[in-house]
């Protein structure tokens, strides 16, 4: 099939996995859900049909195998997630994915064999919209997943065991999902740029120089429930108010530093009744910055904003950091690669620093990695309206196809 085929195809695939949720009228696809599930048995036909084997590991991570040339050869692993946030634009995660699949049909359908095996992987869990705890399904493969996270429940409270062995996983087999390292060439993601860099450039792709750290924390407010009629303002102990005062604290330090992001995305004051005043507000922190140093010094200042709130207020703080990780520089080797490739597609290769995660930061603990970032229309993403072109997924097929018969010879 032409490479214009292939790009229409993927655009075609998007489309279809965007009907896959769990919420109707909107695309959410959470980690370890039925429609994960839905997901990786769709994603597993093409993979099929593209000439790979198919499995899925204990984590629920959804793996392609299309065979080396002769089988001791080593692994090159592409991919990306197939979760998604809430209310999600469609290509964040699926684009990597199904652009790798488009290669891999492609190399199968000519009846190439490279000297290495090329695994394509459906990440399980990049988003951490369940537990919060990101790169669930790469820190599996990487070697890094922590299993006292398996403890840690969802807001029905559902524990992340549970959830997976009714995926049809195995926790207790997560420790051997681990990939051999010394079998890795490296792992390479294409995922879609999620900011306006590209598009000011009037570029279709660029290549990642280093992924930032983000820290993400759950904070607890404690007060007192009480009547919204008879508790006089001075002798309340209102959560909410002091979740209120905490959200402007992070807004207002974030404003105020260089580079740092803070966003306060969730919110939950419960009992949650008009005319009861909030015994309890539950919130999620995410700190990004590019120097870990800034990052984790700023998430200090945070904690201690938050005391100061809680005790002023006579109510109680708990303070929990839930997923913490550092900034991730790609390989130099394999950005080259890709640097190359891009430039006999385009004029120029421009390198960009992601400030969003992407699943190559938690293979970095395993392989060399390297990012192909596709131009975004308004910079728009974690929104319905994300949206990437037919025309510049054409050329993120072609340089991909370019990096993968590269990325052998001089390893
Ligand atoms: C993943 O999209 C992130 O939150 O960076
Ligand atoms: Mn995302
Ligand atoms: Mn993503």
């Amino acid at each position: 099939m032409a490479q214009t085929d292939l790009a229409r195809l993927v655009m075609q695939r998007i489309d279809a996995l965007a009907q896959i949720s769990e919420e109707s009228g909107k695309l959410t696809r959470t980690f370890a859900s039925p429609a994960m599930k839905r997901a990786n048995e769709l994603v597993g036909s093409w993979m099929r049909e593209a000439g790979m084997s198919v499995r899925t590991d204990a984590v629920g991570n959804l793996i392609g195998h299309y065979p080396a040339a002769t089988p001791d050869g080593k692994i090159l692993l592409l991919g990306s997630h197939l979760d998604t946030v809430r209310d999600a634009g469609k290509f964040d995660g699926p684009l990597g994915v199904l652009i790798a699949i488009a290669c891999i049909q492609q190399l199968n359908e000519t009846k190439t064999r490279l000297p290495f095996a090329i695994e394509v992987v459906g990440f399980a869990d990049e988003e951490g919209v369940r537990y919060q705890s990101t790169y669930l399904g790469s820190r599996a493969l990487a070697g890094t997943f922590n299993l006292e996270d398996l403890k840690r429940t969802d807001a029905r409270g559902v524990a992340m065991a549970d959830a997976i062995r009714e995926f049809g996983g195995n926790p207790e087999g997560i420790a051997g999902a681990k990939m051999d390292a010394n079998r890795l060439l490296g792992y390479a993601e294409v995922h879609i740029e999620q900011g306006p860099v590209l598009e000011q450039k009037n570029l279709a792709v660029g290549v990642v120089s280093a992924i930032a750290g983000q820290t993400r924390a759950r904070v607890i407010f404690i007060g007192q429930a009480g009547h919204a009629g008879t508790v006089p303002m001075n002798l309340r102990k209102d959560a909410l108010a002091a979740a209120a005062e905490f959200v402007l604290a992070v807004e207002s330090l974030a404003q105020n530093r260089g580079g740092l992001v803070a966003t306060v995305g969730e919110i939950t004051a419960s009992p949650g009744a008009s005319n009861v005043i909030p015994g309890e507000a539950r919130l999620s922190l995410d700190v990004r910055h590019p120097d870990d140093a800034v990052r984790v010094k700023a998430t200090g200042e945070l904690n201690q904003r938050a005391e100061e709130i809680a005790v002023e207020r006579s109510i109680a703080l708990k303070w929990e950091v839930v997923h913490d990780t550092p900034a991730t520089v790609c390989d130099r080797r394999l950005t080259l690669l890709l640097e190359n490739a891009v430039k006999r597609h385009q004029k120029e290769a421009p390198l960009l620093a992601s400030g969003a995660g992407h699943d190559a930061a938690a293979m970095s603990a395993a392989c060399p990695v390297a990012m192909l970032f596709v131009r975004c229309k308004g910079g728009i993403s974690h929104n319905p309206a994300e949206s990437a072109s037919e025309a510049d997924v054409r050329v993120a097929i072609a340089v991909m196809n370019d990096f993968i018969r590269e990325s052998g010879k001089t390893n």
